[in-house]
């Protein structure tokens, strides 16, 4: 339940949504001040799915993959009965940890701090030194569970579960991006990023192409810019482009390219075989984690791994450029000069998408 004498002010202009032309972007107190940190976690990141790996890592029994969503530490295990669930990796006994390296295999989860055993299926099994102890059954101790569920071998839970459907958050991208697909692409790697900036930041810069030829001038020689449009679904949007004709650095001197946002802190990059994610984590208001898992058609011959690596190589630079710029965002948006700008219609719908989207989700929250 939400504690609303702790919530920050939010007025009931601030949640109104006008039109793209005459629209105000977001209070700059909702990347800054520290309370959006908690309003967020509560009402939109333990209440929408929530991306966390790939079935590859979790294919056989035993098989664990990890995350936090809103704050909370979460477990995806395979079980003896082939079954994938989800966990809080939280102990029963005094909150520690199950697991703590990712892509960890094992036949019970063991707790790290005194040992607690719970089978694959989450029940409490052995509780070492525990005899004496009165009125305690194990079966009232078992690991707290949280949905799961799995869209084109991509594996996300949602803590609260009562949210929108993942063929909602996903409807017609399949059909869109065809002949290409994301179901039969490979993982690669992971690799995580720390900005100092707040999570909104991150999605609204991703959300628009505006700033292409200002913080990336060399990607836009890879795209032909002309072709660069943004259009919204309900709960996605999507920016697509064509490659430019005589880019090769994607293996591929033609085609599109699509970069999909998901409500409300997923993306998916998708190129000529190849499919990289990005996962926005809030840390604290000021503060995120983007996770970047990198997915391929071939992952084995050598022709292939050179064009990875480049791939790899590349986006990381775009993602400096991208990092310098919204740090330096956080800093004018906590300045004392600003509250509220404009959009581009031409532009950035990409953004007012995502901004409408969070008015929402507060206004629903609020309401309840
Ligand atoms: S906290 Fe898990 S066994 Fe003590
Ligand atoms: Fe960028």
């Amino acid at each position: 339940m939400l504690d609303k004498s702790l919530l920050p002010t939010i007025t009931d202009e601030d949640l109104r949504i006008h039109p793209l032309e005459r629209s105000e972007t977001i209070p700059s107190s909702w990347y800054s001040d520290h309370r959006f940190h908690e309003l967020d976690n509560d009402v939109i990141f333990a209440q929408s799915w929530q991306y966390i790996g790939h079935l590859s890592q979790v294919q056989n029994p035993g098989d664990q993959c990890m995350g936090s969503v809103a704050g909370n530490p979460i477990i995806v295990v395979r079980g003896q009965d082939n079954k994938l669930r989800a966990f809080y990796n939280v102990c029963r006994h005094r909150g520690a940890p199950l697991a703590v390296v990712e892509g960890g295999k094992s036949k019970v989860l063991q707790c790290k701090y005194h040992g607690w055993t719970y089978l694959l299926d989450g029940s409490l099994r052995g509780t070492p030194k525990f005899n004496r102890v009165d009125l305690f059954d194990r079966k009232d101790y078992g690991l707290v569970s949280t949905h799961l569920d799995t869209w084109e071998g991509l594996v996300f839970v949602n803590l609260e579960g009562d949210g929108l459907s993942s063929s909602t958050l996903f409807k017609g991208i399949i059909d869109r991006i065809a002949p290409m697909t994301i179901a039969d692409k490979k993982f690669y790697r992971r690799v995580t990023y720390d900005l100092n900036c707040n999570w909104k930041v991150f999605v609204d810069n991703y959300l628009e192409g505006y700033h292409l030829p200002y913080v990336h001038p060399e990607l836009c020689t890879l795209l032909d810019f002309q072709s660069y449009a943004t259009e919204t679904f309900e709960y996605h949007s999507l920016q697509s482009s064509s490659l430019s004709q005589n880019e090769s650095k994607y293996g591929a001197n033609h085609g599109q390219v699509f970069y999909y946002f998901v409500w409300p802190n997923f993306m998916m990059n998708i190129l000529p075989g190849r499919l990289q994610t990005n996962l926005v984590v809030p840390t604290s208001h000021n503060h995120c984690m983007v996770i970047f898992d990198y997915y391929y058609d071939d992952t084995s011959s050598e022709g292939t791994l050179k064009m990875i690596d480049e791939d790899i190589r590349y986006s990381d630079k775009v993602q400096q450029e991208d990092i310098e710029i919204c740090e330096q965002v956080q800093k004018g948006l906590e300045s004392r000069a600003y509250d509220r700008g404009r959009f581009s219609v031409e532009c950035e719908s990409g953004v007012y998408h995502f901004q409408s989207l969070l008015k929402k989700a507060y206004r629903s929250a609020l309401l309840k």
